[in-house]
């Protein structure tokens, strides 16, 4: 059996395998969403942009931000999470830039080499330096690039970025004219400190319910920017390609958009209950890694992944991502989307395992 990459995962849901594999929160969604009222019209085609009513929903979250001011409904596009946010956002920078490279800091989420080729645009790398961007580096290769993608909270890294450095690419990026596309599905999963949320007038950003909602499964997510061009041609593109997003899971997104904040305060302790025990189990059991400070990844340092994570699922029903899918060379990455039990049960075969090997 050849595991070649997350795809070889993503979706199985068996009762007897324990994943930290794919980043899907465990935890069930909200009650509040749940639909009771049948109507035909969900089932009609819909607004290719999104239906209104979500739109101005999150255009009041926005305008209630620091971080944005006179946000209306036409910023935004609704789509099938931000996956597909992200692949309109590339294929509509690649119809207008001269500029062929995209900044894309190192390790990132394994979905953005592809989504930025697809597009027809070219990843240029940044590595990270003692975790955090290299601002020297990044300032290096910026004027060959038509974007940076930031990423804070990060998958896989679980970092958060230093307010300066975003700030610093902030006025960097604006004197210099340069798209900034900033994937926050994990903004409100933040255990350490403040996040600061970058903005300026080629700020595209990116959003969706999947995480802080639980949602994976339903697909919705947006994308903003003030850039009417860009949105005219994102919605000229989504006609052609998926058409609407889907109608139901935008009513039940629409009702998450008026869950009282201190649900997602209740979810975020949850979550930074599982950070804590991963992020001290890994270190007893001997591994070198940083404490994540949002988001739910861990990105352990061992080498041999390839075997590890074949020896993991095969013989031990466990499952664990090459960090190498990531651009994290002889790292896992693991998800503690899954209850303590199940976390403190796959450490215990971790241990094992790894000491059974001598990996550490
Ligand atoms: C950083 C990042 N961006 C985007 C996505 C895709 O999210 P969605 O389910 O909304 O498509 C993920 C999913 O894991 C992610 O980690």
């Amino acid at each position: 059996m050849v595991i070649n990459g997350p795809s070889f995962f993503i979706g199985k849901n068996s009762p007897d395998v324990i994943s930290f594999g794919s980043g899907q929160p465990d935890l069930p969604p909200p009650k509040e969403i749940e639909l009771i009222i049948r109507d035909c019209s969900d089932y009609k085609y819909g607004l290719v942009q999104g239906e209104e009513w979500l739109r101005d929903a999150l255009s009041n979250q926005y305008n209630n931000t620091k971080q944005y001011t006179n946000s209306t409904k036409d910023s935004f596009v609704i789509t099938n999470g931000a996956s597909e946010a992200l692949d309109l956002t590339f294929r509509a920078l690649s119809r207008k830039e001269k500029k062929r490279n995209v900044l894309l800091p190192k390790p990132y989420y394994y979905s953005y080499p592809f989504i930025i080729n697809f597009s027809g645009l070219n990843p240029l790398f940044t590595e990270l330096k003692n975790n955090r961007i290299d601002l020297i580096d990044l300032e290096k290769k910026i004027d060959d690039c038509c974007a940076i993608l930031i990423n804070s909270p990060s998958n896989p890294t679980g970092r958060i970025e230093s307010i300066d450095t975003l700030k610093q690419i902030e006025e960097l990026t604006q004197k210099k004219g340069i798209n900034v596309i900033s994937d926050e599905v994990y903004k409100d999963l933040i255990y350490e400190r403040e996040n600061y949320f970058i903005k300026g007038p080629k700020v595209i950003t990116i959003n969706s319910f999947s995480k802080t909602y639980s949602m994976c499964g339903d697909r919705i997510g947006y994308l903003w920017s003030n850039d009417e061009e860009l949105i005219k041609n994102v919605i000229e593109m989504k006609t052609h390609t998926s058409m609407n997003t889907n109608i139901k899971a935008q009513k039940r997104a629409f009702l998450a958009t008026k869950i009282p904040k201190e649900y997602i305060e209740s979810q975020r302790q949850i979550w930074e209950n599982r950070r804590n025990l991963i992020y001290n189990g890994l270190k007893d059991i001997g591994f070198e890694l940083n404490n994540p400070e949002g988001a739910f990844y861990v990105l352990p340092k061992i080498n041999n992944t390839n075997k590890i994570v074949h020896d993991l699922y095969n013989d031990y029903k466990i499952i664990v991502y090459r960090g190498e899918w990531f651009g994290a060379n002889n790292h896992i990455r693991l998800s503690y989307a899954l209850d303590e039990c199940k976390i403190n049960k796959g450490l215990d075969i971790i241990n094992t395992y790894v000491k059974k090997n001598n990996l550490l």
